[in-house]
């Protein structure tokens, strides 16, 4: 059985084919993506590709980017990026996704509003049959009185933990993530809704209807779907 870690760095490369001389790419956050910015950098310094702008979601993308010798820059001087390559804790069927494990969900999904088309990498063990079934949502929420936020979360029917480790994480915003477990979800767009009208939520990690490609590498290969296909193996 092939490591995940061998299928999350097939799905970036193949992604990363998409990408042509003089594009505005959105880079993602998280350990696939990793593997995409490695490999942008690799054919950048061998002059394979020339001319494209990255825009990280993340500090954390910005420095190891920077480093890779990735030309960067910001949504102020590139609104319109021609695609982004990103990871995903969790993918359905109809291309919804869970994101957020990684604490960026609110770059990401700004970055993912402003391109024309965004990728999703993944190994195949973050598919799913119904959002919720793998990984909780990721809900930003601003520090002051974030107790009520949990309390909101559970008033939905979620259980809300706080991320934390000796202190509570903080996102690139400053803010506090609450992983709220809703189990499998019935609604995904009306729990999206209801937190969306919550004040004190700066944003949640629901992702419904922003992929429009969705590359999965598993044991039987790398496949590829487009918007509109369902995503099962
Ligand atoms: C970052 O906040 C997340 O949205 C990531 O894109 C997601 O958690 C996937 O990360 P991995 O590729 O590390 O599983």
């Amino acid at each position: 059985m092939r490591k995940t870690e061998e299928l999350k760095r097939e799905a970036a490369c193949y992604a990363v084919r998409f990408v042509r001389d003089g594009m505005r790419v959105g880079l993602g956050h998280g350990s696939t993506t990793w593997y995409a910015l490695e490999e942008l950098g690799r054919l950048l310094k061998e002059g394979a590709l020339t001319g494209i702008v990255g825009v990280p979601c993340s500090e954390e993308v910005q420095e190891h980017a920077g480093g890779l010798g990735i030309p960067l820059g910001g949504l102020d001087e590139h609104p319109e990026l021609d695609l982004t390559i990103d990871g995903a804790d969790e993918v359905s069927p109809d291309m919804g996704l869970i994101k957020g494990g990684g604490g960026a969900l609110l770059r990401e999904k700004i970055v993912a509003q402003a391109s024309r088309r965004e990728i999703i990498v993944v190994d195949e063990g973050k598919l799913s049959p119904r959002l919720g079934t793998r990984h909780p949502v990721p809900v930003e929420v601003v520090p002051f009185g974030w107790r009520g936020q949990a309390a909101f979360v559970r008033s939905l029917g979620g259980r809300a933990a706080l991320r934390q480790g000796e202190a509570p994480f903080r996102t690139d915003q400053g803010n506090f993530i609450l992983d709220c477990d809703f189990g499998p979800m019935d609604d995904p767009r009306g729990l999206a809704v209801r937190l969306e009208r919550r004040a004190g939520v700066v944003e949640h990690g629901l992702f419904l209807d922003l992929a429009t490609d969705v590359v999965v590498a598993g044991e039987g290969g790398v496949r590829h779907f487009g918007r509109g296909e369902k995503v099962v193996l």
